[in-house]
């Protein structure tokens, strides 16, 4: 884990994350639509999920994006509260939640994930049975332990959090990357922080952290239990080898299959390109 940046040096951070994904919000959907890894990785994370909010629940999300995950939880019943970095992102979450129900959209708030408890003036102490955040948002934060902090004043007693999270170690993007011969690339997330852009080809611009789930488990450990964590994906490549996957169906299947039965064993559920975790609010 990284020593906390001060201040201005966070604000510039966050300015050119939130820059960054302005730029992805544009076609962030259109990616998604046709990238069948992220689909599965999707459907999993959903699972979870509907296993873990009771019906009709009050939900947090952190780095909501175009609001992919809200809408479907809207969709089924709960309310949400979206929460993101950048603007550009919320101005096309914000009318795609509310014109699925617009009672569902409890408040939408431009803030980074470290802020979150600053929202306990706003919605009162354990105010949410549940919180998410999906897809690496919390890798654009430098330390996950304000953001547990902060979820644990937010979140009543019982309540959970599903978090999906880029995990510092992945065989298949080493693999993958050995085999294109690109050793650097390779073994980028074991080197800490790696400049990133959030649009495929684009200049990067900001700073992704990787982290393991022990990361996380030791961050939230203060006022959380881990329920259970999981790869995903063990065995599958990371979403940008998706159109590679596409040309052999079969295989993918096959594939997806047998990372099932794996990917929450020990051990392997602490590796993959994310990792998926469930904790409690003790
Ligand atoms: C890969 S997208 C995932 C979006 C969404 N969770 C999903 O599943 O589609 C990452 C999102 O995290 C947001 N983000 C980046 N850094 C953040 C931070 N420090 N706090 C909150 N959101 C952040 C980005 O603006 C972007 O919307």
């Amino acid at each position: 884990m990284q020593t906390a940046p001060d201040t201005d040096m966070m604000d510039l951070h966050y300015q050119a994350t939130a820059d960054g994904f302005a730029e992805a919000a544009r076609t962030f959907d259109e990616d998604e639509e046709g990238n069948i890894l992220l689909l599965w990785m999707r459907e999993r994370s959903a699972r979870l999920m509907n296993q873990a909010f009771a019906p009709g629940s009050m939900l947090l999300e952190l780095g909501c994006g175009t609001g992919i995950e809200a809408a479907r939880l809207v969709a089924g019943g709960h309310r949400v509260v979206l929460t993101d970095v950048s603007a550009g992102m919320l101005e096309r979450a914000v009318p795609k939640v509310s014109a699925v129900r617009e009672a569902g959209l409890a408040g939408a708030h431009q803030m980074p994930a470290a802020h979150i408890g600053t929202l306990v003036d706003r919605y009162g102490r354990g105010a949410f049975d549940g919180a998410y955040s999906s897809f690496g948002p919390l890798n654009c934060e430098p330390d996950p332990a304000p953001v547990a902090h902060g979820l644990a004043e937010l979140i009543r007693p019982g309540g959970r959090v599903v978090l999906s999270v880029i995990n510092r170690i992945c065989p298949a993007e080493v693999l993958w990357y050995a085999l294109h011969l690109m050793p650097g690339t390779a073994t980028r997330r074991l080197r800490g922080p790696a400049l990133s852009s959030a649009v495929p080809g684009a200049a990067p611009s900001f700073l992704t952290y990787y982290y393991s789930p022990s990361d996380f488990a030791r961050a939230f450990s203060g006022g959380f239990r881990v329920l259970g964590c999981r790869a995903l994906p063990l065995i599958l490549p990371p979403p940008y080898t998706a159109h590679v996957m596409r040309r052999f169906p079969r295989l993918f299947q096959l594939l997806g299959r047998l990372d099932d039965a794996l990917a929450a064993l020990p051990i392997f559920r602490s590796m993959g390109d994310h990792f998926l975790m469930e904790l409690e609010r003790v």
